[in-house]
């Protein structure tokens, strides 16, 4: 069985503290890039990406390796092939299979029946690639894991990752999210000894090391943008907002963004704002998990 990455619970704390180790060894050293030699992972991508889709395909050439992008549109899994079909047939020709699917329930088809390591590029429930280069961002700034993160907005994917990466690293995840919109019950009862909820995002800030959003509409939630406006009033990470966690507290947000809407401006483009780091950071640790996973 191939080691597969499809939540950050597939890899020990050690192991994923490793890679950001690695990854800021191989950031400031770059002329230690290890070969891939001509490996070739395949990508396919159900949805929308700019950052997962540049950053894994910049990580195989500049590893010596190739990268294939496949979209659905293009290929025969848009015409009925079934998933379990396609993982067999591409895990005889590429060395990894990436994979960003609308269900969570598809990445696992697919690793079970793939001969080669699957990486998560993110799903509706889960994207731990992002978690990888957000913990680099930190402990890059602060030479430690941090104490307290918040997350304000919506329970979604990305909360999810934050969820288990409060578990995996040890750190205190304090959440705020308008009601409806709490993360995966199953999660906070499993992991309910890191998680703290809360009503209002001024209450979940205070302390924090770190304060991390995310889009209010994730891919595929379209239909309901108006609604979902409306119900997250309030939640919008502002100056007021920040001014309240710790004075050296750093935001994040895996982007896209919509300013005026989860961030303000003020927030994105200020100086506690770390998200331009967070984005090349996709590149560093993602080469510490090819390297990892396919060498
Ligand atoms: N953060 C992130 O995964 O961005 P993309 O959707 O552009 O890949
Ligand atoms: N929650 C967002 C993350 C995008 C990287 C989405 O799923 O669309």
């Amino acid at each position: 069985m191939p080691r597969h990455f499809l939540t950050l619970l597939d890899f020990s704390p050690d192991e994923l503290h490793h890679l950001i180790e690695r990854a800021r060894f191989l950031k400031a050293h770059p002329n230690k890039t290890p070969s891939l030699n001509h490996k070739v992972l395949a990508m396919i991508f159900e949805k929308s990406s700019t950052r997962t889709r540049v950053s894994f395909e910049t990580a195989m050439v500049q590893m010596g390796g190739h990268a294939i992008f496949l979209s659905p549109r293009d290929t025969q899994l848009g015409r009925g092939e079934p998933i379990r079909d396609t993982a067999r047939v591409l895990s005889r020709m590429a060395n990894g299979i990436l994979v960003r699917a609308h269900l969570h329930q598809t990445l696992e088809e697919f690793a079970a029946y793939s001969k080669v390591p699957v990486i998560n590029a993110l799903t509706d429930t889960t994207h731990p690639c992002q978690l990888l280069a957000d913990l680099l961002t930190f402990v890059e700034r602060r030479h430690r894991i941090p104490i307290q993160v918040s997350w304000i907005g919506d329970g979604n994917n990305m909360c999810h990752t934050y969820i288990h990466a409060a578990h995996q690293f040890g750190f205190k995840l304090a959440i705020a999210t308008p009601p409806g919109y709490s993360p995966c019950g199953n999660l906070l009862k499993q992991f309910a000894n890191s998680v703290t909820l809360f009503e209002h995002p001024e209450e979940a800030v205070m302390g924090a090391d770190w304060v991390a959003t995310d889009v209010w509409t994730s891919m595929g939630q379209e239909r309901d943008e108006a609604k979902r406006r409306n119900d997250f009033k309030g939640f919008e990470v502002t100056e007021a907002i920040m001014q309240r966690a710790k004075p050296d507290a750093v935001f994040m947000h895996c982007l896209p963004a919509h300013r005026g809407e989860e961030v303000s401006d003020a927030v994105i483009e200020g100086p506690q704002s770390v998200v331009w780091e967070e984005a090349e950071n996709r590149l560093h640790t993602q080469k510490a998990l090819l390297e990892f996973l396919l060498l």
